[in-house]
């Protein structure tokens, strides 16, 4: 078999992959959605290595992995592991590469992913490195706008909430620039998007504007993407008690908001959706986090040379 451009590299940066990459990870990611149990990762080891909390992330790679007959070993909590003891993370990955195929690993430091792929002789997948990247995500955020909207071109995109500390606001935004999309910005002051991500629009022309009010820009949007205020990334706690209910979508305000558009939140929520948008139809994010299954069962069958 033909040896694709993911066979064996780590996926660190959503920047990792091209448009072409990520086309072929939504088409792999569909055939799995029609047939998502399959047998192909028989005698494979996936390690899942959280040094830090999750719930979608981690469950949908081990329930990806799981249905297509693979087995999981990995910690939940680094204080069960012996990083608790002063382990480094180099040695750890070093351990962990010698009873697996390929790691998925979340971590608190900005940098720790690529600074793993380069000691790790497995691939490495990052699942979430600090306020930087979430890049599997991201695809699964991608594969999401191409269902509801039929295209990932020429989109009117909103984001909503905490776009300094978000990591998929910044993934996905660095992805959907290969799809001239246009963006909307709604933050609390301390919380705009950073400068670095700004000047990588300006220098691609993408049009973007900031607003702080979320009435502004819901009516003409295609996709809705709320996320939550990262209260973890806060120095100061008093900081994240100013802003911490500064948007809560209510049912009513998509009201006259386009037929097709449609609510995304990576979730976990706090107080950013109201619970009575879940019943709406253009809600979407609970689908959003099942499609995550799908896309992961693509990354890692890509990664792994069986696809
Ligand atoms: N979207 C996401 O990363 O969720 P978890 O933190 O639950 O993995």
């Amino acid at each position: 078999m033909e040896k694709s451009n993911f066979y064996q590299q780590s996926l660190v940066s959503i920047m990792d992959y091209s448009k072409e990459d990520y086309l072929r990870i939504m088409e792999v990611a569909a055939e799995f959605e029609k047939t998502p149990v399959q047998n192909i990762l028989q005698g494979k080891v996936i390690s899942t290595l959280f040094f830090e909390p999750s719930t979608r992330t981690r469950l949908s790679f081990e329930s990806a992995v799981n249905k297509l007959g693979g087995r999981i070993i990995g910690f939940t909590d680094a204080g069960s592991s012996s990083v608790k003891k002063g382990e480094s993370l180099k040695d750890t990955i070093l351990t962990v590469a010698n009873y697996s195929d390929l790691i998925v690993m979340r971590h608190p430091v900005e940098g720790s992913s690529r600074y793993s792929s380069e000691v790790s002789p497995v691939p490495i997948v990052n699942a979430g490195d600090g306020a930087n990247q979430h890049p599997t995500q991201t695809l699964l955020d991608l594969y999401s706008i191409l269902k509801t909207q039929g295209t990932l071109e020429n989109l009117r995109i909103t984001m909503v909430g905490d776009l300094k500390y978000g990591r998929t606001v910044h993934s996905l935004l660095m992805a959907l620039s290969y799809f001239n999309p246009e963006f909307h910005f709604v933050s609390p002051e301390s919380l705009k998007l950073p400068d670095e991500y700004k000047l990588f629009l300006k220098e691609k022309n993408i049009p973007f504007a900031e607003y702080q009010d979320i009435c502004d820009p819901i009516k003409q949007t295609d996709i809705l993407y709320a996320t939550r205020i990262q209260r973890e990334r806060f120095s100061d706690p008093m900081e994240y008690e100013k802003v911490k209910n500064s948007y809560v979508l209510k049912n009513k305000m998509l009201e006259n908001t386009k037929p097709n558009m449609r609510v995304l939140h990576p979730l976990p929520r706090v107080n950013e959706i109201d619970t009575d948008v879940d019943t709406n139809s253009k809600a979407y994010y609970f689908q959003q986090a099942l499609n995550g299954v799908y896309v992961r069962q693509a990354i890692i069958s890509l990664i792994l040379g069986l696809k």
